[in-house]
């Protein structure tokens, strides 16, 4: 079916108490994965591109070809802008056909957030495409950090409600406890449901969790089996994401799994078959094993069968 906004999907999920999935992508293999397992699934599901796979392999290169392979399967799917870094590079997403954007000016003051992203709020919206954006920062919280200068990276729930009232986003990213990449924290990372409790009791948007991959420890195993090395790695715990998604997280982000996906499969493969030089022998692997990650996520955020 032709796109949708990121907002028809994360409206649905919020009210229905659910998860969507926002795989990053920036090749084939991986958009066919999320694609087909969405649809096997019955999931609605977002492709994101950040601004590095923009420079990878070109803006309208991968949204035309998202878009193509959106248009042949019946679920729901829109394509966001990850990251995105300045107004000028929401509008060339949009440009592109992006139905979704993601405005980060999160390492800005509050009023220099509020002033860019009600901007990209008011050009995005004149074009029917959904906005994004982020209060508070992410990044490791380890255990010797104390309280408080761990909840000064954590959203605070009453600015949150002051952005959202002053920008008119349609879904806020909040900073409660989760990273980006494959070193979340050790053992298992905090994650602050109080406070997700408490910005979802002050606002109906969806709500949206970066860094929420999962490093299931097969994986990493299996990763460094092949020869990859990797060192204390953590994500973020099935029944966390799960509790999450039932109290206001709408969108869920996911890159860190599929590139150990990928990568592994590959390592696997070469290890296997050094004759090997088909590139559809060596990624074909990859695909399925990312499939495998897809479909577990689109289980545990409860988006399978929501389609
Ligand atoms: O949040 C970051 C995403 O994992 C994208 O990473 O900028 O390396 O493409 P990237
Ligand atoms: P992970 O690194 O946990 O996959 O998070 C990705 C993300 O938040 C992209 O915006
Ligand atoms: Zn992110």
């Amino acid at each position: 079916m032709p796109l949708v906004t990121g907002g028809v999907i994360l409206t649905a999920a919020r009210a229905g108490k659910y998860g969507v999935g926002a795989f990053n992508s920036n090749n084939l293999e991986t958009t066919q994965a999320v694609l087909e397992v969405a649809e096997a699934l019955k999931s609605p599901v977002i492709l994101q591109i950040s601004e590095g796979a923009r420079k990878y392999a070109g803006t309208e290169t991968l949204a035309h070809m998202m878009a193509d392979m959106a248009s042949r399967v019946s679920v729901p799917v829109a394509i966001h802008l990850d990251h995105g870094s300045s107004f000028e590079s929401c509008k060339t997403a949009i440009d592109a056909g992006f139905t979704s954007v993601m405005i980060d000016a999160s390492h800005d003051a509050f009023e220099e957030n509020i002033r860019v992203t009600k901007e990209v709020v008011d050009m995005a919206h004149a074009r029917g495409v959904t906005v994004e954006a982020e209060l508070g920062r992410l990044g490791g919280i380890e255990e010797h950090v104390d309280v408080s200068a761990e909840d000064a990276f954590l959203t605070d729930p009453e600015e949150a409600l002051e952005f959202i009232r002053r920008t008119g986003i349609d879904y806020l990213a909040v900073a409660i406890g989760t990273s980006h990449g494959a070193y979340k924290g050790k053992g298992r990372p905090f994650i602050d449901h109080a406070r997700i409790e408490k910005i979802a009791s002050l606002t109906p948007i969806p709500l949206v969790m970066h860094g929420a991959s999962g490093v299931p420890t097969w994986l990493t195993e299996r990763f460094k089996a092949a020869g990859g090395e990797i060192g204390d790695a953590a994500g973020i715990h099935d029944e966390d994401v799960s509790r999450s998604t039932q109290n206001g997280i709408g969108k869920v982000n996911i890159d860190t799994d599929l590139r150990l996906a990928f990568t592994t499969a590959v390592r696997e493969v070469l290890n296997a078959s050094p004759k090997e030089f088909d590139p559809r022998k060596i990624l074909g692997p990859s695909r399925d094993l990312m499939k495998e990650i897809a479909s577990h996520r689109m289980k545990v955020l409860g988006s399978a069968g929501k389609a």
